[in-house]
């Protein structure tokens, strides 16, 4: 019998889902953004950083929840416990995100101090009180190849971003620079310049699954921490994939915007999805439109497994 009404409360739950519209988009100078994040555009703008801000930066689907956890864990000193208080989302609030009951900025400004925030805003529009307080950053980035397999199958399951359409439709939208966030290019190389006159940690996805403790440990000494091995054996530990996976405050369950029968958050966690996803012909157009975009850059990405 309960597992009757457990199929029916996920029948209903699924028509409701599918009844949900899509996302809009707009844009600011340029950039395609979330519609409702524009319409609060001068708020975001606006915003008062504070000297000891931490903002966590990436492009979507780039590893910023695997960070964000990451220096949850180092600020609480390994303490599993504390990082478990509250969903990821409450714990570091998301600045662009507006909803029609909340809105990062909001949430931020009600927090006391020491604040670590999330941001997918390419560089030109983080808000400028960011770089006038010398706030330090922490930028994750992903290869385009897997970021953009990724980024896909989360709009897919995602009722808050636009419609994504075939995979073939996705991938010129995404090559265009078209998709929430702006163009994959733009956003690593610009952030990559920035770090020449700003404090940013640039790390890298693909670094991070080939030695997590290495990049863990650069991230507690650009924190100014200073943790015992154990620590961050432990931090290491937390942080892997599939224990991430089942943990409610870092897997998004529970938010009725996404559907994790169509692919759930924490998907698969690897490098070189990519080739289960691109044609031929789409990753011979990919590295000439590459080429092209990264030939003014010192960036290199590893795409290889
Ligand atoms: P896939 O869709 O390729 O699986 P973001 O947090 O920026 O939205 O990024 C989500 C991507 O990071 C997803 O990629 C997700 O599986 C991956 N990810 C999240 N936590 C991870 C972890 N601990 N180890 C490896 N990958 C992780």
């Amino acid at each position: 019998m309960q597992a009757v009404d457990k199929d029916e409360a996920a029948k209903s739950w699924e028509a409701e889902w599918s009844l949900l519209p899509h996302g809009e988009a707009s844009q600011i100078d340029g950039i395609t953004l979330e519609k409702q994040t524009c319409s609060l555009w001068e708020k975001i703008w606006a915003f008062q950083a504070r000297p000891d801000d931490l903002l966590i930066a990436s492009y979507p689907k780039a590893g910023t929840t695997w960070t964000q956890e990451i220096v949850d864990l180092i600020q609480n000193d390994g303490d599993v416990e504390k990082s478990r208080r509250s969903p990821i989302q409450q714990r570091q609030p998301f600045l662009e995100c507006t909803r029609a009951t909340y809105n990062g900025v909001d949430q931020a400004d009600a927090m006391p101090s020491p604040r670590t925030l999330k941001t997918h805003l390419p560089v030109q529009l983080v808000p400028p009180s960011f770089w006038e307080k010398n706030c330090k950053v922490i930028y994750v980035a992903r290869n385009a190849k897997d970021n953009m397999v990724s980024y896909y199958h989360f709009q897919r399951m995602n009722k808050r971003l636009p419609d994504p359409g075939s995979w073939d439709e996705y991938f010129e939208v995404f090559l265009a620079g078209k998709v929430i966030w702006g163009s994959w290019f733009e956003h690593v190389k610009n952030w990559w310049r920035k770090k020449d006159s700003h404090p940013i940690l640039y790390i890298f996805y693909e670094d991070m699954l080939k030695d997590p403790k290495r990049e863990i440990r650069k991230v507690i000494e650009f924190l100014g921490k200073n943790l015992k091995e154990e620590v961050l054996d432990k931090i290491v530990y937390h942080t892997s994939f599939d224990v991430m996976k089942n943990n409610p405050m870092t897997n998004y369950t529970h938010d009725k915007h996404l559907n994790y029968k169509l692919s759930p958050f924490m998907r698969k966690g690897i490098m070189g999805d990519w080739k289960n996803q691109f044609t031929e012909a789409q990753n011979k157009k990919f590295n000439e439109d590459y080429e092209k975009h990264m030939a003014d850059t010192s960036l290199t990405f590893c795409m290889e497994p």
